[in-house]
């Protein structure tokens, strides 16, 4: 049996925009991933940049934090075995156009911006990117019936 732990994945604007949140949302869910917390947000520019503090000194800094403030975002806490590196390889490489088909960025974007998702990429990285949407007392704790099978 594998280590079971947590990831946040955020569906940035373009993925609401262009309307593949489900088919996103669906892509993680047949990978046997469990979702334990959701939301649908506008972030202000202040959680933004918190969000994005890594990305301070960047030159991609200021679009970045005026891209993933334009609309709304989902998101989520998922769980499941190896979590952050499994969900890392479903997106794909940063850049769309880069990465691989049969990945989400892979298969929808052709961006190295509007690149449709997030996920943390290390646990130190989702200790301080959780905070900026969740709080833990939200996480729900339930068990789904074909949990046994997958872990
Ligand atoms: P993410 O943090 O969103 O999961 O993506 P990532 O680890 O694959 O990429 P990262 O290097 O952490 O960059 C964060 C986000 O900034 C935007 N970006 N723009 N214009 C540019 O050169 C540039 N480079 C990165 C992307 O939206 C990227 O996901
Ligand atoms: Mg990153």
């Amino acid at each position: 049996m594998q280590m079971t732990g947590k990831t946040l994945i955020i569906l940035k604007p373009d993925a609401i925009q262009r309307s593949l949140a489900g088919e996103i949302i669906s892509r993680l869910e047949k990978k046997g991933l469990k979702i334990v917390a959701m939301k649908m947000v506008l972030l202000s520019r202040e959680k933004a940049e918190k969000l994005y503090d890594i990305h301070r000194d960047k030159k991609f800094f200021n679009d970045l934090v005026n891209y993933i403030t334009s609309g709304p975002v989902i998101a989520m806490i998922v769980e499941g075995n190896d979590v952050i590196n499994v969900v890392r390889k479903l997106m794909g490489k940063t850049n769309g156009a880069e990465a691989e088909p049969g990945t989400i960025r892979g298969d929808y974007s052709t961006s190295i911006e509007k690149n449709l998702i997030h996920g943390s990429d290390s646990e130190e990285s989702f200790k301080r990117e959780m905070p900026v949407f969740f709080s833990e007392s939200e996480f729900i704790n339930y068990q789904k019936i074909d949990e046994s099978w997958i872990k």
